[in-house]
């Protein structure tokens, strides 16, 4: 297991400029999260883990509609924004989930959620190990990562079957630039964790954008709506 999460320096760098414009940048907000949130079941009365929280935005979602949030990042300046958006302190908590989640109970989520978090994971299986530790059975594994097509192209790799890490410098929350560093892998190296862990797969989604993305930014728009740039699983345990 790593000491540090590789993107850790990132995040606390890019994290309140990140909290700044998460609510409408188009590629979050009308595009990878209208299409995770539809894998989601009704979360009224529901016990979920939201895993890698950032700012808060997801646990935000789920509190507004009844569900019972525990949040979770690596980021401290994250955690502070996420506790000053969702106005608490208990429910939230540091955590690096490459380390064993300790803290919390066997069986007791209806949902793990983890939305743009195991792009900075290398080894997904104790992670995903946890997950399945923490939810009930039949409960429910949603997460969205960089689509693996999208990442061979994008960086250009020679080996698509190798999982590597990989970077580039993020313009998108300009007057903040930060390197991010990432993990890229196939599309067999994202799919098959989920199974191995013992998860039953459900549902795989390549995101098209929201209308509401079109009028945002046109040029974007067009952009990610012929090529993919994420996917999102919906798993059961
Ligand atoms: C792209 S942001 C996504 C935040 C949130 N899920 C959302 O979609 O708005 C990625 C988040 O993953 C967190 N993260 C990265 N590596 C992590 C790790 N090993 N453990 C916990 N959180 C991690 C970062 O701190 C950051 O807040």
């Amino acid at each position: 297991m790593p000491d540090k999460p590789i993107a850790l320096d990132a995040y606390e760098a890019l994290a309140e400029a990140f909290a700044s414009v998460v609510d409408t940048k188009p590629h979050n907000a009308f595009y990878e999260r209208p299409a995770t949130l539809s894998l989601l079941p009704n979360v009224e009365g529901k016990r979920v883990l939201d895993a890698g929280c950032g700012p808060g935005v997801y646990s935000e979602w789920l509190i507004k509609r009844g569900a019972d949030v525990f949040s979770v990042d690596a980021s401290a300046r994250m955690i502070e924004l996420a506790k000053r958006r969702l106005n608490r302190t208990t429910g939230i908590r540091q955590a690096d989930l490459c380390q064993p989640l300790t803290f919390l109970d066997n069986s007791s989520f209806d949902v793990v959620l983890s939305p743009l978090v195991m792009n900075y994971i290398e080894d997904w299986s104790n992670t995903f190990a946890e997950f399945h530790r923490v939810l009930r059975p039949e409960g429910y594994f949603v997460f969205s990562v960089s689509h693996p097509f999208f990442d061979y192209t994008y960086f250009k790799s020679d080996n698509y079957f190798k999982t590597e890490l990989v970077g580039s410098e993020w313009r998108g929350f300009e007057p903040v630039r930060v390197y991010m560093p990432s993990f890229r892998r196939s599309l067999e190296s994202t799919i098959n964790p989920v199974m191995e862990a013992g998860f039953r797969l459900e549902r795989i989604l390549e995101p098209k954008p929201t209308q509401e993305f079109k009028e945002a930014d046109p040029k974007g728009y067009e952009e990610v709506s012929r090529q993919p740039f994420f996917l999102c699983i919906r798993a059961r345990k």
